[in-house]
């Protein structure tokens, strides 16, 4: 890990394109080789990341990601300054754009991989907190998670609570519900349904338990898309 003092914190910064954040106080800024430079501020004098920075869980996430086989920002380096402080992450950029920004340019049937993306992610044992379409790239014909701080890495699949727990955290994201309805939420939760190759008892449970956490608005569009397409969902 690399110490930088508040003087030589500057003029890193000054060497770098901010592209989130202020000159200040940047939060993610571009290096002249294409590597991503991410700030964590801590953010209470007495938290979780003070004994654990978010920094170093990232770090972990990362390495823990490269281990599944699943593509994700790869650490390069740590830079800490205690003036401020704060820890910076430089990780490789990848290819692609985000799928939220994706959904806003194309339409929601870039969607499409994202079912079967989630369920492969469950099955190597990724419960990934922090998702949402603007954490999840598209690029190189294949998607990436990125801003992997909040991720738990487990030794077998997730179970069916922490899928349907995760899967509506998703479907539940204010910025993204607009675009699930004009996929379709029904349209999704089947496919996912279908990538996870769950049946008959273990699908009722998924589904009851899914119902139980998305939110009144989301699980509306659940039932309304089930009854037209003609299906029950309670099977
Ligand atoms: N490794 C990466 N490769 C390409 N783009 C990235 C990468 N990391 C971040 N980005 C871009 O920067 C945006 C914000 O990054 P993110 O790590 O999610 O920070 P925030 O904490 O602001 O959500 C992403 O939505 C994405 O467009
Ligand atoms: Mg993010």
């Amino acid at each position: 890990m690399q110490v930088l003092n508040k003087k030589e914190l500057q003029q890193f910064i000054k060497k770098h394109q901010v592209i989130c954040g202020t000159e200040e106080r940047p939060a993610l800024m571009l290096t002249p080789d294409n590597q991503i430079v991410k700030a964590f501020y801590r953010r209470k004098r007495f938290s979780r990341s003070t004994f654990l920075p978010q920094a170093k869980r990232f770090v972990a996430n990362c390495r823990k990601l490269l281990e599944r086989n699943v593509r994700g920002p790869v650490a390069r380096e740590v830079i800490y300054c205690p003036d401020i402080p704060v820890h910076m992450v430089v990780y490789e950029r990848l290819e692609g754009q985000d799928l939220r920004e994706l959904c806003a340019e194309t339409d929601s049937d870039c969607l499409d991989i994202l079912p079967d993306y989630l369920a492969s992610l469950h099955s190597k044992g990724i419960y990934f907190r922090a998702i949402h379409l603007g954490n999840v790239l598209f690029g190189a014909d294949d998607l990436a998670i990125i801003d992997v701080s909040d991720l738990r890495a487990y030794n077998s699949p997730l179970g069916i609570f922490q899928r349907a727990r995760n899967l509506a955290h998703l479907l539940n994201t204010k910025d993204d519900k607009s675009y699930f309805v004009s996929y379709g939420v029904s349209r999704f939760v089947q496919r996912y349904e279908r990538c996870a190759e769950f049946s008959g008892f273990r699908r009722f449970l998924f589904r009851n338990r899914l119902r139980l956490r998305l939110d009144s608005d989301v699980l509306d569009e659940l039932a309304k898309q089930s009854n037209l397409e003609g299906t029950s969902d309670t099977n």
